[in-house]
Parts: structure tokens; C-alpha cells; sequence
């Protein structure tokens, strides 16, 4: 389903009140297919990756510290006994990191020389009080959550639309958030070069994501390239409610007292990961919707209406034509489509 700006739609927020049944614990088999996940290491990231996995999918587990990531595969491996997994560093906030990672991918150093699906989730939640930059100089909570996912998913296109079959077209999923229609900043400052605060910098790194996600589905259709954009978000998912899983989540008693206190409006990250892997792997999806909890902070995914902001034609171009300038690189989309399932 195609979506332009709709903004007399903007405060229904579900729009398919009746979708298909997805129960999380079936899904679909994957056998045969390959995913990256960001951030997988921890929270929704693992969570995705051991559904995934559990589904028969190949998974390459990514993240930027190698303790963490081999605690995370151990931690895998043991849940899903069959799994199919391996590691790959890639710091999401380091241009170097993401070639060489993409490279390898590229360059087939793993198991299988196809990529059906990127789910691009590693991000700064927490974010920090004071402005911080990168090496490079660009605010950190923007390279990391909006523009390192930029270069990454420009880097794996050819990968991608390689991988597209008659019975699949590949798909990147972009991590959106519900913040967004909690305080629409339009990134005219991207950088927040003029005024930085610790969550306006969120909120706004999340336009970013979003209106990249459903401007790159515009720009991959009108290329021809087989692979698909879809943005979705996970409600509001804690730690806290979240099963223990040694070396991945570990909440203190504290936080698992906090986490009770919300249950009304919090769900687990295990759960929130549903709307994850469903914008990922169900074929009922099309390129461009937008997917989160039924009940806006928890519940099964369903189809929802990204915020006004992020849905702007305007505010959609302004903010490719500011990454590409930002990060000094276009995606390769001719490329992409001339390489399409060879
Ligand atoms: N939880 C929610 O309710 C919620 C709501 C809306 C959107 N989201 C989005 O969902 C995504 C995951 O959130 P979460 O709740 O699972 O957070 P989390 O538990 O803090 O996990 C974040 C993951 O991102 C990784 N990461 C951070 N910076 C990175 C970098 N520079 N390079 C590579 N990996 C990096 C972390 O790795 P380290 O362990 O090395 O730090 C970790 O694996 C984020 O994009 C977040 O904005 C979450």
C-alpha cells in the first residue's frame, strides 16, 4: 500500500483495525533466508534475531562491542538449540565500521552469499545530556540511529536486490518510534547544532528514521529495485518486563519493580519484537506502510500511520538530500536495479 502525507489522518492512529492473524510464536517458515540485525546484542535487537532464528532463518547477529555480541550468540544458541547464527562487528556511528562490515557481507565471507532482509534497530535510547559528536563531527544520536543505518542500507542495497526471487522481495525495516507524535520537531536543524536537548535529540533523530524509511520505499519503487522499506516501531518495550536471559538482559530487582509498576502500559522487548520481525517477514506487508503494537504502546503489530511530520513529501526529501550530503554518498539504486536477481 502506497502512502503519501495524509494528515486528516494523522490522529487515527490504527488503520487496519483487522489484520491477518500473526501469532509470534508461529511464524512463517524461514528457512533459506538470511537477516541482519543491528544492535543485536541486547533488548529488542536479540529478541528479533532469536525469533527469527527460531523460524529457521539465517541470522547474522551485529553489534559494536565483540563481548557483548559472543555473550548474545552463546545466549542464542542455547535458547534455540538449531539455530542458524553468526557475528559481525559494526559500530552503527563509525562510517569505517559500516564499509568494512558491509564488505564482508558483500565479499561473502559468510555462510551464504544472499541478504533477504536488514532490520536497522541499533540505537542511543538513553541519550546523552550534553551534545556529543562523532570523529567525523556529526551529532552522535543522529549518526547513530538515523544516518549510520543510511550508509549501511545503501551499502547492502546490491546485496539486497541480488537476493530478490520470485517469491520474495527483500526488505530493510527501519526502527521508528511512537515518540514522534509526542513533539513533531521537523529537523530543519539536523544536527541540533542551534539547541540540544538529551530528548528532542531522540524524538527528532526518530523523524529522521521514519521519513527515511518511507522516502527510501519511494525511491527504490521508482528505480526498480526489488527490494522493499517499511518503517515499524515497538510500542513502549522495557527491560523489565522482559524474560532474564543471561549475558543479554539482566534487570536488578529495581528495575523489575519498575517494570511491574507499568505493565498496564509496557510490554517485554521479547513482545515488542514482534512488530519488528512481522514488518520484516510478512508477505501480507508492502513497501512504505508503517507497523506497531495494536495498543500504541503494546500489543500484536498491526498497520498504523507514521506521524505527519515524517510523512511529508517536503520533509521527507529535505531530510535524504541532508543525509546524503551529510554522509557525501547517493544510494546506488541504478546499480541496484541492473543487478536485481542475478
Ligand atoms: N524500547 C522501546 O520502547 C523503543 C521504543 C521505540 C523505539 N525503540 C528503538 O528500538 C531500537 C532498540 O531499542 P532497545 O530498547 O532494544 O534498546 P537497547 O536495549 O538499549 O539496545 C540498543 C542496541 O543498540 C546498540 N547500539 C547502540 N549504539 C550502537 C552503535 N554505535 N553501533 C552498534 N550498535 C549500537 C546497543 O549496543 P551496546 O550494547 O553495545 O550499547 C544495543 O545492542 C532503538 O533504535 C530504539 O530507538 C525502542
Amino acid at each position: 500500500m502506497r502512502r503519501e502525507a495524509c494528515p486528516q489522518a494523522y490522529l487515527r492512529l490504527v488503520t487496519d483495525p483487522a489484520p491477518a492473524v500473526w501469532d509470534p510464536d508461529r511464524l512463517p517458515d524461514q528457512t533459506g533466508r538470511t537477516f541482519l540485525i543491528t544492535g543485536a546484542n541486547a533488548g529488542l535487537g536479540y529478541f528479533a534475531s532469536e525469533q527469527l532464528a527460531r523460524a529457521g532463518a539465517h541470522v547474522i547477529l551485529s553489534g559494536r562491542n565483540p563481548n557483548k555480541l559472543a555473550a548474545a550468540h552463546d545466549a542464542l544458541e542455547a535458547r534455540v538449540p538449531d539455530a542458524s547464527v553468526q557475528t559481525l562487528l559494526l559500530d552503527v556511528s563509525n562510517v569505517g565500521s559500516i564499509r568494512a562490515a558491509a564488505a564482508s557481507v558483500r565479499g561473502g565471507l559468510f555462510k551464504r552469499q544472499r541478504l533477504d532482509g536488514v532490520l536497522l534497530n541499533a540505537g542511543i535510547v538513553h541519550t546523552p545530556r550534553q551534545r556529543e559528536t562523532t570523529r567525523d563531527g556529526r551529532e552522535l544520536v543522529l549518526v547513530t540511529n538515523a544516518l549510520g543505518h543510511f550508509v549501511l542500507a545503501a551499502e547492502l542495497l546490491t546485496t539486497m536486490s541480488k537476493s530478490a526471487s520470485r517469491t520474495w522481495t527483500p526488505r530493510m525495516v527501519w526502527l521508528g518510534s511512537m515518540s514522534t507524535r509526542m513533539g513533531a520537531y521537523d529537523p530543519v536543524d539536523i544536527q541540533l547544532e542551534r539547541g540540544y536537548a538529551a530528548w528532542k535529540a531522540y524524538v527528532q533523530s526518530k523523524v529522521v528514521v521514519q521519513a527515511l524509511g518511507i522516502e527510501a520505499d519511494l525511491r527504490l519503487r521508482d528505480a526498480g529495485v526489488p527490494v522493499e522499506s517499511v518503517v515499524a516501531h515497538p510500542g513502549y518495550s522495557i527491560g523489565g518486563r522482559t524474560p532474564r536471559v543471561s549475558g543479554v538482559n539482566e534487570p536488578s530487582a529495581w528495575k523489575r519493580l519498575k517494570g511491574g509498576l507499568q505493565a498496564p502500559v509496557a510490554q517485554s522487548k521479547e513482545r515488542g519484537a514482534a512488530s519488528l520481525v512481522r514488518a520484516l517477514i510478512d508477505p501480507e506487508i508492502s513497501g512504505g506502510e508503517y507497523w506497531g503494537p495494536r495498543h500504541l504502546t503494546r500489543g500484536l503489530p498491526v498497520r498504523q500511520q507514521p506521524s505527519r511530520t515524517s510523512s511529508d513529501p517536503a520533509v521527507r526529501r529535505r531530510i535524504w538530500e541532508t543525509c546524503e550530503i551529510l554522509s557525501g554518498m547517493e544510494w546506488p539504486l541504478q546499480r541496484a536495479a541492473r543487478m536485481a536477481g542475478r
